[in-house]
């Protein structure tokens, strides 16, 4: 129950009285969520952060004036009453309020505040789209909904940062205005006024300066911290979002796991009562990608694909021109079988086969199981020899009635059109949970993934996360001889499907970052113009370290099972990133820009931009 210091407004909250308070003279603050006049006694529901509490104006009790007033009442009006609490008659008792046995017998009223109308209703639930919501924000979080998923992120921060003040973090803060350095996520630039024709860019994470922290003998440092990066948004993420960000020296990646792991289980002890069961499981990188098809797995459903690339090679094409073309020329063919429960009549396949092409996919390639183990007449069924179609079958457990859907081609397309296949069929049959509750806390560990990507476009390698992160020692002798086999020490924590945390095990030793570099066609001087003070920095004593930084918005947004990032986030921006409230970002005046010295050469419209 809040402590609130008794003042002219309020001596308890809305949220305060019992049964045990009968017979006090109280005051009472807040807003009118509902009042009705049943038969000459007016009963108005007060609300505020920390619950309802019944005020009842009886015109013999609370006076013609006080009756009267409370009769004009409307909906959000601000008011503060003085009355005596009393309990409830038998049988008016609200059992699912928590002050459902007293009631407020006003004496007085006090209009502190009339209101407009809301252009929605302040409720659970409410059918408003979200822009509205958003335009409206400050009433939007007045519902309880909201003010419940606010208070519980409150209630993780609060959990975290007594979780790593009991382990011996210190909280640092770092710069959000930092030096601009290319690669990663695109960033947001702030011209300078006192530098002209320079720029900062706002902070796209903290990395440097928290392995820079480590050199400075910090040793265990945390954050909860702003990012900004000018990204594509989706439902699980915002231009500005929260990390909370770690980092350690003298450590190894299961320290980092042990760490982490321990703030799960805190939150989700303080927050929902739940035990999470530790240590939680570890995925090799190249098993997500084979059997989900991509390094952060909903593993809550079925659906799982079945690598068919060596059973293809075993049959040289098995009478399948294009399989053969694929397998030789270094690609992968996969398969998933979908179970006969779920219905897929030939229009829907074509449907399928569209939203597979939106994704880049030449086609979707299908199979319906017949009793005998055919393909029915499945495109593919004409010109496939039998061997092959049984050791498919065998692979992806086919049965009289499955259809089966498969993919082949580039390795980095197959696995995400048929991740996001498996993901769209999973939805449509009902097949995930829609949430995590009812014991389905999905999380794993993705680990060892490569430490290079080969760049097509640029025919270079490029560092797959970060640049500074640590090969596994097994791998070092490949970094010249085969970039592409090198794994590292980076890893990610996945929860039902979300990615919620990733990091790494940094690069303290400078041999093995040149050769890295090198490896990336990164000379020296590039290496000094893009990190140099990092270098610099590692030159003076550099204590072997790592980190990881856990995307809060997006574990607060699963912690609380609601439907978008945007709802654990007081003040959202929306999907084209703009503050619906405030209408940002918006033009700046001709003198502001000229002060930055900063010129706007609109793109030109096209033509077949109608906007
Ligand atoms: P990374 O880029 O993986 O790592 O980010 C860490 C976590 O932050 C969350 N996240 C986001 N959440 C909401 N909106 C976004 N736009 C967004 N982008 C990322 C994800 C992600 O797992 N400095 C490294 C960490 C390290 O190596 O220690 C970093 O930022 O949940």
């Amino acid at each position: 129950m809040p402590t609130i210091r008794p003042n002219r407004y309020r001596t308890h909250t809305c949220g305060e009285l019992r049964e045990a308070d009968v017979g006090k003279t109280v005051v009472l603050s807040g807003w009118v969520q509902t009042n009705r006049d049943m038969g000459g006694v007016i009963f108005v529901d007060l609300r505020d952060r920390f619950g309802v509490t019944q005020v009842v104006f009886d015109p013999d009790r609370s006076g013609k004036q006080a009756h009267d007033e409370a009769g004009a009442l409307r909906g959000e009006w601000v008011v503060r009453v003085e009355g005596k609490v009393r309990a409830r008659p038998e049988g008016t008792r609200n059992e699912k309020l928590p002050t459902g046995a007293v009631e407020v017998d006003a004496s007085t009223i006090e209009i502190l505040n009339k209101a407009k109308t809301p252009p929605f209703e302040i409720a659970d639930e409410i059918d408003t789209n979200e822009e509205l919501r958003l335009q409206f924000r400050y009433l939007d979080l007045r519902r309880d909904r909201m003010r419940k998923v606010l208070e519980l992120r409150s209630s993780a921060a609060q959990a975290a940062r007594t979780y790593f003040t009991s382990q011996n973090f210190v909280e640092v803060e770092t710069p959000f205005m930092v030096k601009y350095t290319p690669g990663g996520a695109r960033n947001f630039l702030v011209p300078s006024r006192t530098n002209k024709g320079k720029f900062y860019a706002l902070a796209e994470s903290p990395q440097l300066f928290k392995q820079l922290l480590m050199v400075s003998g910090m040793d265990r440092y945390f954050q909860i911290v702003r990012c900004f990066r000018d990204e594509d948004l989706r439902i699980d993420r915002q231009p500005e979002f929260t990390q909370v960000d770690v980092e350690m020296s003298f450590v190894e990646q299961d320290d980092i796991f042990a760490t982490i792991e321990g703030l799960i289980a805190a939150i989700w002890k303080q927050c929902l009562g739940i035990e999470i069961k530790l240590p939680l499981e570890r995925i090799p990188y190249e098993e997500a990608e084979r059997r989900w098809g991509n390094d952060k797995p909903d593993r809550r459903f079925g659906l799982e694909h079945a690598d068919l690339t060596a059973v293809v090679k075993a049959h040289d094409g098995g009478g399948l021109k294009l399989m053969k073309t694929t397998v030789d020329s270094g690609g992968i063919v996969k398969g998933m079988r979908v179970p006969k429960t779920c219905e897929l009549p030939r229009a829907q396949i074509d449907k399928l086969e569209e939203f597979c092409k939106g994704m880049g996919a030449k086609g979707l390639a299908w199979a319906k199981i017949d009793a005998s183990g055919g393909w029915g007449n499945a495109p593919l069924a004409k010109n496939i020899q039998p061997g092959m179609r049984e050791a498919i079958n065998q692979a992806l457990g086919a049965q009289d009635g499955d259809t089966l859907f498969f993919q082949f081609g580039k390795a980095a397309l197959v696995h995400t059109v048929m991740a996001n296949l498996r993901l769209f069929l999973g939805k449509k049959f009902g097949m995930i949970p829609e949430f995590g509750s009812a014991g389905k806390w999905d999380f794993c560990w993705v680990v060892d993934p490569p430490l290079f990507d080969w760049n097509e476009d640029e025919k270079r390698w490029e560092a797959a996360h970060h640049a500074f992160t640590r090969p596994r020692d097994q791998d070092l002798h490949n970094i010249e001889a085969n970039p592409g086999l090198v794994k590292c020490w980076r890893y990610d924590l996945v929860l039902n499907g979300f990615e919620i945390a990733g990091g790494s095990v940094r690069n303290h030793d400078p041999l093995v970052q040149r050769r890295i570099f090198e490896a990336m066609g990164i000379g020296e001087q590039e290496a000094q113009e893009k990190f140099g003070f990092l270098l610099e920095a590692f030159q003076y004593g550099a204590p072997p370290h790592g980190g990881i930084a856990v995307g809060w918005d997006r574990l607060i947004f699963l912690l609380t099972e609601t439907e978008s990032i945007r709802d654990v986030v007081a003040f959202p921006k929306n999907q084209k990133g703009i503050d619906m409230m405030t209408n940002a970002p918006t033009h700046v005046d001709d003198v502001q820009l000229r002060d930055l010295a900063v010129k706007v050469v609109m793109p030109e419209e096209k033509k077949d931009d109608k906007k």
